[in-house]
């Protein structure tokens, strides 16, 4: 298992922490994102389908459960937060969305552990004091450790 933490001093920070990633990221790549409400885990997003190339507005879907963004890669963006049981997200075709070779990023991800396969990178989002954010990532699989190593070559910027 790899953890590695990463300071964003400001929203911009965040925001192009999710840049980075976004840059980089892999086909089948899923995200779980954790944390309160306000922590930042939409702005992240948003950095995010930056760095995959998708050019326009990114929103939450807390009320909407899922948004798709397309750039180099297919953006799939969920939000559990006012979900109740598993089964909801199954509705939502969870597995078909995951299984498409896209990004799949999930705010309150946390809340359904079972339904993550063991390469999620896990990331968890902090407050400081201020306007800063710990972001803290765990990767417990063979094939998603060398991707958190890749992330920690490239940050700080
Ligand atoms: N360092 C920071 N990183 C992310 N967001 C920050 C930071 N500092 C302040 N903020 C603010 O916190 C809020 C985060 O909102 P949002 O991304 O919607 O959170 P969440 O999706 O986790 O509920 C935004 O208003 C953002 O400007
Ligand atoms: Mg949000």
């Amino acid at each position: 298992m790899l953890t590695t933490s990463f300071t964003c001093e400001t929203p911009e920070e965040t925001h192009q922490l999710g840049e980075l990633i976004g840059r980089q990221a892999r086909p089948g790549e899923i995200w779980c994102l954790s944390g309160s409400l306000g922590a930042g885990k939409t702005l992240f997003v948003k950095g995010l389908a930056q760095g995959l190339g998708f050019e326009g507005p990114v929103t939450s879907p807390t009320f909407t459960l899922q948004h798709i963004y397309e750039g180099r890669l297919n953006l799939y963006h969920f939000d559990w937060y006012r979900l109740t049981h598993p089964r909801e997200v199954e509705d939502l075709g969870w597995f078909e969305w995951t299984g498409r070779g896209g990004v799949t990023a999930v705010e309150w991800g946390e809340k359904f552990p079972k339904l993550f396969p063991p390469s999620t990178l896990k990331l968890q989002f902090g407050i400081l004091e201020g306007e800063g954010r710990r972001l803290t990532v765990e990767a417990s699989h063979p094939e998603s450790i060398p991707r958190v190593e890749e992330i920690i070559q490239c940050w700080p910027l």
